[in-house]
């Protein structure tokens, strides 16, 4: 997301701060916030969701769940400009400096379940 959607956003939300309900977690995302030199993503989310705690993934947000009346940050917000070089980007390659492969790739290898070849993600164009 652009800093300038990301300000709109904020705006928004300070004309009506009270929020209310909040849509419900989408069923399914195709990631593709840094899509350069690989394929967007498909992730399943509610076949995640319904085995794993929301935190798991959204690590900022001890306590989310799927009833939450809160804002859910898109990993983006935070990791596709880190204010940080250690922190994990999602333009890098490296399974070791990207927040999706670290996150998705090591629980995948962790469970010996889900895909962890490169062309499963990344679907050859
Ligand atoms: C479990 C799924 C998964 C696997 C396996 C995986 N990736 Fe990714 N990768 C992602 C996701 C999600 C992103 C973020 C995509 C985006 O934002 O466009 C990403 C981003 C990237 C990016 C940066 C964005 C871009 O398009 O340039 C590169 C490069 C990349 N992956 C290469 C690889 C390579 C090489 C491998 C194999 C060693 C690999 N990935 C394996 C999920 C995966
Ligand atoms: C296995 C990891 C994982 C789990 C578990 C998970 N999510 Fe997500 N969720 C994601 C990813 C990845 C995205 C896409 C974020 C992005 O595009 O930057 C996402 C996106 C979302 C979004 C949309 C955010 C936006 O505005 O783009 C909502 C809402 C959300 N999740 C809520 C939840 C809730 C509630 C739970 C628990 C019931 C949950 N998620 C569990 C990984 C997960
Ligand atoms: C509010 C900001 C923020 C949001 C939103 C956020 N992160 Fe992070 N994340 C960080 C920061 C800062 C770090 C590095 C700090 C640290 O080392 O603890 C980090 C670290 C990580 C790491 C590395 C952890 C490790 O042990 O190496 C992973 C993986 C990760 N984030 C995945 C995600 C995913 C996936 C999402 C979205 C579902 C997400 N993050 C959303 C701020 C955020
Ligand atoms: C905490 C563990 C965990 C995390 C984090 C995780 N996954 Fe998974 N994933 C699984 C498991 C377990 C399965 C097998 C689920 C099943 O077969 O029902 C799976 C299955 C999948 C599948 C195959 C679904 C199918 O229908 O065969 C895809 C695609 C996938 N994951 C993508 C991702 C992406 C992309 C991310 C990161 C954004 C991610 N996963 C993060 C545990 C995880």
């Amino acid at each position: 997301m652009t800093k300038l959607k990301l300000a709109l956003l904020a705006g928004a939300f300070a004309l009506f701060p009270a929020v209310g309900s909040l849509a419900a977690p989408p069923e399914s995302i195709v990631i593709d916030d840094c899509m350069a030199k690989k394929s967007a993503v498909e992730f399943p989310h509610a076949a995640h969701f319904k085995d794993h705690e929301c935190s798991t993934c959204h690590h900022t947000q001890e306590g989310l769940t799927k009833d939450s009346d809160e804002q859910v940050k898109p990993c983006s917000e935070c990791h596709n400009e880190p204010e940080k070089k250690s922190t994990p980007s999602c333009s890098q390659s490296s399974l070791k400096k990207n927040q999706f492969h670290i996150n998705c790739v090591d629980c995948h290898k962790a469970e010996k379940a889900g895909p962890t070849k490169c062309n499963d993600c990344h679907p050859k164009q």
